[in-house]
């Protein structure tokens, strides 16, 4: 029989504040509670709906008609409206396959080998430099921006440029920081900063100059070596079958310049994070990376032999979600599970509190690579950093690929140290940031 998902006993505006203002123990309280979700009822709205069952999510997550992703509004809208990270239906179809082929085997080994040369260059630099103090956050943003526009859009943007990008993306957390609004956009209308108007308007302005310059190498005959994303939304162009709003190609290249690089570059400060706190782990992985990687940079071919240090980051992207939870709304009333859902009810997918539900991970607390080893079918389905469903990240291969190979060059070679509170001030924002970089001691080891 159809019903209705239970409702916490508190009122329903209490719950709603605490949401908004106490996020992550809200969610933390919720998923005790609650087996499957829950239904906070907000008086003239239609509930704030948390789902904290990995089966109701995996279905709420498959059925994008009735389940459709908040779209693009206020601030989010001033950067890129519909980019593939914001659209849905024909467009988000249509897009989707465009791009798709960019994102497949050969490109993978595209991206990996690019990245597996830049933290080579990168860790020599630092090798010779010796000991030092950064910020980790910083690095890790300079490096994944660099790689992701050279692979996806074929121009690196250069040092500079990927500063000034995390300078902007700074600006845009502080602008993004999770609250009411963020879910229920119509209760206060929120001005945005300055800061972040020219933040969004940079963005842009670097989207038209890269689209500029791979339309001009296009027209002098200049084929990029393997078929990078831009230039395919270029290519179909000229498809009569095919029909672009204003500004998409733009759109899509702001879009994949924070998508294509933001989630990567947190990951890895997580992985090398947890690994300075858990230094049995890190010997693991650096024993490993000894053994596999040769003088080189570290390359595709290198990955099926990293077996451990592929586990060590598929467990701290369960303990760290970089993407902490997905949204959704609800398009009419629907049946989900054995639930019913109302019209308009705004859908929280908290990844952060299933990743680390004692129901579905044993001792979830714990940084435990081995858990990869073993088979649990209840773990797997819970675990999905990077979402599921039609929606499921495009870019999961590069970046598994790319992270695996930078632990493994970084941790060989340094020992990368961070304060035991380096994780404890974290933001949310659409992505789960540290509040004000993460600090770092970087000694080389070899
Ligand atoms: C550790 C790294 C990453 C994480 C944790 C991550 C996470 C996610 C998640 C959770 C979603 C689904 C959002 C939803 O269902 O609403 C998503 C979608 C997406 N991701 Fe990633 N991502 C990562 C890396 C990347 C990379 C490297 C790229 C690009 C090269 C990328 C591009 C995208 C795009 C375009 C979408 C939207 C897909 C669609 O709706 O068709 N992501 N990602």
């Amino acid at each position: 029989m159809v019903r209705s998902l239970p409702e916490p006993p508190e009122a329903g505006v209490v719950n709603a504040l605490r949401f908004g203002t106490d996020t992550v123990r809200f969610l933390e309280g919720i998923q005790a509670r609650f087996e499957d979700g829950t239904a906070v009822s907000i008086p003239g709205r239609p509930p704030l709906v948390v789902l904290t069952g990995p089966d109701l999510v995996a279905e709420a997550l498959e059925r994008p008609d009735d389940f459709p992703r908040v779209p693009a509004g206020g601030a989010a809208a001033m950067i890129a409206e519909n980019g593939l990270v914001q659209s849905e239906g024909d467009l988000w179809a249509q897009q989707r396959s465009i791009v798709a082929p960019a994102f497949g085997g050969r490109q993978v080994t595209a991206y990996a080998n690019t990245t597996g040369r830049r933290i080579h260059e990168r860790a020599a630099r630092w090798a010779e430099n010796g000991t030092h103090g950064t910020d980790l956050h910083r690095q890790m943003t300079s490096l994944t921006v660099r790689v992701a526009s050279e692979i996806i859009l074929g121009t690196d943007i250069g040092k500079a440029r990927a500063d000034q990008f995390h300078e902007w993306m700074r600006i845009a957390g502080e602008e993004f920081e999770f609250g009411l609004e963020t879910v229920l956009p119509e209760w206060v209308p929120t001005p945005t900063s300055q800061e972040f108007r020219e933040a969004a308007t940079g963005i842009r302005e670097l989207s038209e100059e890269l689209i500029d310059r791979r339309r001009e190498a296009l027209a002098a005959g200049d084929e990029p070596e393997h078929t990078d994303m831009l230039t395919m939304l270029l290519r179909a162009e000229d498809d009569p079958d095919i029909e672009y709003p204003d500004n998409q190609i733009r759109d899509e290249v702001a879009t994949f310049l924070i998508a294509g690089h933001e989630t990567t570059a947190l990951s890895l400060t997580y992985t090398l994070s947890l690994l300075s706190r858990n230094p049995d782990a890190r010997e693991r992985v650096r024993a490993e990376a000894v053994e596999v990687l040769g003088g080189g940079p570290p390359t595709h071919d290198d990955l099926v032999d990293l077996e451990y240090t592929k586990r060590a980051y598929r467990e701290a992207l369960r303990l760290y979600p970089p993407a902490w939870a997905v949204f959704r709304r609800a398009n009419g009333d629907a049946e989900l599970g054995e639930y019913v859902i109302e019209d308009g009810s705004a859908i929280v997918m908290p990844l952060w509190t299933i990743h680390r539900d004692s129901r579905y991970f044993e001792n979830p607390g714990a940084f435990d690579p081995d858990r990869w080893g073993r088979r649990d079918p209840k773990r797997v389905a819970a675990y999905r950093p990077f979402s599921s469903g039609p929606h499921a990240c495009i870019g999961q291969g590069f970046a598994m690929a790319g992270a695996t190979l930078v632990l493994a060059r970084l941790v060989r070679d340094f020992d990368i140290d961070v304060s035991e509170t380096a994780l404890d001030d974290l933001r949310l924002t659409p992505t789960l940031r540290p509040a004000d970089g993460v600090p770092a001691t970087i000694t080389p080891v070899r």
